[in-house]
């Protein structure tokens, strides 16, 4: 458990965080909503080898925030493999600019780390100007700019 000075705590999630966990997560990502069941009722019976969910609990069966972490092969600019990358790090609105955040991802740090990984990837949309401060202020280098494209087939 990582505390902190307030009540609130950080932990890895547990089932009984499904409810919560899924109300968050599709708040952060409302376009991909059909597949959150799927994914957390998967990470629940069977996380894949290097996927942690650590929670910021705000009040008892209450989540205001959450990390993701997953194992890459590879990351950009990272020079091991495999490394723990952040697919997402997420806090509720009524509860950001306090260093929610921050901490979730010192937490995510920590476990990496304990976790026996020698790197941490991860990535913010370029004109997320709170995404990227908060990856700079923790620690993270920048390492590269890429532009997405599509084809539709
Ligand atoms: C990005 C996000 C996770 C940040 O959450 P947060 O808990 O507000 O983040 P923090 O409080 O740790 O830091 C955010 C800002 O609050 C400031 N802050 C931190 N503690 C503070 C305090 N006690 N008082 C005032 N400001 C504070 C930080 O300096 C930072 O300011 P900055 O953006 O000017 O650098 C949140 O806005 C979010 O969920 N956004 C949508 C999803 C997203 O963009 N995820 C990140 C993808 S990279």
């Amino acid at each position: 458990m990582f505390k902190s000075k307030t009540d609130d705590a950080i932990r890895p999630v547990t089932p009984d965080d499904r409810a919560e966990w899924l109300r968050l997560r599709g708040l952060l990502w409302p376009d991909e909503s059909n597949a959150h069941a799927a994914e957390i009722d998967g990470f629940l019976a069977a996380p894949a080898p290097g996927a942690q969910v650590l929670v910021l609990e705000t009040a008892p069966g209450r989540l205001g925030g959450f990390i993701e972490l997953a194992e890459r092969a590879f990351a950009e600019g990272c020079a091991t493999s495999p490394v723990a990358y952040v697919e997402g790090v997420f806090v509720e609105k009524g509860l950001r600019r306090r260093g929610a955040a921050r901490r979730l991802v010192d937490a995510a740090v920590i476990w990496a780390r304990d976790a026996g990984y020698h790197e941490l990837g991860s990535d913010a949309y370029s004109d997320n100007r709170t995404g990227r401060r908060l990856h700079l202020d923790a620690g993270f280098e920048e390492v590269a700019h890429i532009t997405c494209f599509r084809l539709p087939l």
